[in-house]
């Protein structure tokens, strides 16, 4: 496996390979991160993984400089489940003179549920992924269902901008107790962690309730949230949408139940298709 730092460096190993699979991340792996790896993998092709730590994704307030740093680690997990190259950049390498061009996600969809808690979020994702897009030059890249709306809006992106880019999703990895793995999960202690599988537990009874018939969405939203926040969380949101693109849903069509709360200090996300 290649560890490479700069983007020279990057466009020497790629020249003359076609098509390779991309899974960007920002590090701090988990078996998460490393099933989108192996999906990659059995797509053939070379597979590229990029570890960094994306600044314009973070409001000033939020955690970019204690955001959890373990790239040694990182290495070994990646070179054991078949990644050929890792793309490691520096801060100054993705953002050599400040980024003025931006990539703005559209209204309707990035500025709702996680884009309204982080306003700004979506266009540092999007802008340093077609950043990654055009240094990797990728035929595929895998994304993970646990950031549902982030999948969304880049496959948004890369529909309409013509990206030649397949763009795979991945199932979300959950430990035991139904938590799925995050790196902010690093972030709870003891008695955190132990809670922390309420959120897939309000989730997946609010689903069951919806499966069994129920209708009343803003219902089971209001006693999913007001079930967390008995329990010491504090919700972002709790929201019944439409799978396709997170608006109201109509009956009849596939919907997604999407959480974000806060436990102590840590913010948490997940989501259950319905
Ligand atoms: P990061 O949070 O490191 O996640 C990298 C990828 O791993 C994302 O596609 C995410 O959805 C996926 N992932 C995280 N936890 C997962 C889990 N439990 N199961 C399955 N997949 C999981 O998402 C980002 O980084 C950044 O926003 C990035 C896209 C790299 C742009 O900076």
């Amino acid at each position: 496996m290649q560890i490479i730092r700069t983007v020279a460096d990057l466009r020497a190993a790629l020249e003359g390979k076609r098509g390779p699979v991309l899974v960007p991340t920002m590090g701090n792996l988990h078996a998460g991160h490393l099933s989108l790896v192996r999906i990659a993998r059995e797509r053939g092709g070379l597979v590229v993984a990029s570890i960094f730590v994306n600044r314009l994704q973070f409001a000033p307030h939020e955690d970019f400089a204690t955001y959890p740093r373990t790239f040694e680690r990182d290495c070994e997990l990646l070179a054991g489940c078949g990644c050929d190259v890792v793309f490691a950049p520096a801060d100054a390498e993705i953002y050599p003179e400040a980024q003025g061009y931006m990539v703005h996600p559209p209204h309707g969809l990035a500025d709702i549920l996680e884009g309204q808690v982080r306003p700004g979020f979506f266009t540092g994702v999007c802008t340093v992924v077609l950043k990654l897009f055009n240094l990797v030059e990728p035929a595929a890249a895998v994304f993970g269902k646990k950031d549902y709306q982030q999948l969304l809006v880049i496959r948004g992106m890369v529909r309409q901008l013509a990206l030649p880019i397949e763009t795979v999703p991945a199932e979300t990895v959950r430990d035991a107790s139904g938590l799925a793995l995050s790196s902010r999960n690093g972030y709870l202690n003891d008695s955190q962690r132990a809670e922390a599988a309420q959120l897939h537990a309000a989730l997946s009874k609010l689903a069951a309730e919806a499966r069994a018939g129920r209708t009343d969405w803003r219902s089971l939203e209001r006693e999913a949230q007001e079930f967390l926040a008995a329990r010491g969380w504090q919700p972002d949101y709790v929201a019944i949408r439409r799978q396709s693109d997170l608006r109201e849903p109509s009956p009849g069509e596939p919907m997604i139940a999407l959480a974000a709360a806060r436990l102590g200090g840590t913010r948490l996300i997940d989501n259950l298709e319905i």
